[in-house]
């Protein structure tokens, strides 16, 4: 194991995987323990577009909001270098995948659909997870929805050179440690 060079590597570290895996509280345990900066994509989107993404789903439709995704995220590659969370879209397709791994280490958290469901369920932030009148949707709908989205998006999920599995239960510090261990292997 050898953090330090983790510490000194010159690329970034991308977590992906499924809305609500824990991205964002793992990526900035990591970056605080390896000293890196952390940013989370969606948190870019919508300081550079000046509103939430609710509102740039609402107001513009999601291939506007996947197309400034796609945009802020090569923008990032060019000018930061840290720890990186996305949003559970932004590996939409295979060129993102592929430039992500050129930049860096690409991470997939991969957490269980009973619990993304339960976490889902408790955010209104989601565009996705709610129907017309803005309400949260069933359970039953989300579970058939969101089990659909993930099979479509699990083809590039599952190119991160590393995975990470999380159940829900887990205090971040440890997974973070137990992620710091496996990305000592790629650097
Ligand atoms: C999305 C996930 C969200 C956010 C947007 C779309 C998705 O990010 O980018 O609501 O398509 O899965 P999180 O993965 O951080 O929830």
């Amino acid at each position: 194991m050898n953090e330090y060079r983790l510490k000194k590597f010159d690329g970034s570290i991308y977590l992906t995987g499924f809305m609500a895996s824990g991205k964002s509280a793992i990526g900035r345990e990591i970056a605080k323990k390896l000293e890196r900066p952390f940013v989370d994509l969606d948190a870019i989107i919508k300081r550079g577009e000046g509103k939430s993404i609710k509102r740039i789903f609402e107001e513009e439709g999601e291939p506007y909001f996947r197309d400034r995704e796609w945009q802020y995220l090569l923008e990032l590659t060019r000018e930061f270098k840290g720890v990186v969370a996305l949003g559970g879209g932004a590996l939409h397709n295979q060129r993102v995948v592929d430039h992500l791994k050129v930049h860096g280490i690409l991470v997939f958290i991969k957490a269980p659909m009973e619990v993304i469901v339960e976490r889902v369920m408790r955010n209104t932030k989601r565009p996705i997870v709610l129907n017309a009148e803005g309400k949260i949707k069933s359970r039953e709908t989300l579970f058939t929805e969101l089990k659909a989205l993930y099979s479509s998006r699990i083809e590039y999920y599952k190119q991160a050179q590393v995975t990470l599995e999380s159940h829900g239960n887990e205090l971040k510090e440890g997974q973070a440690l137990k992620l710091i261990e496996k990305l000592t292997r790629y650097v």
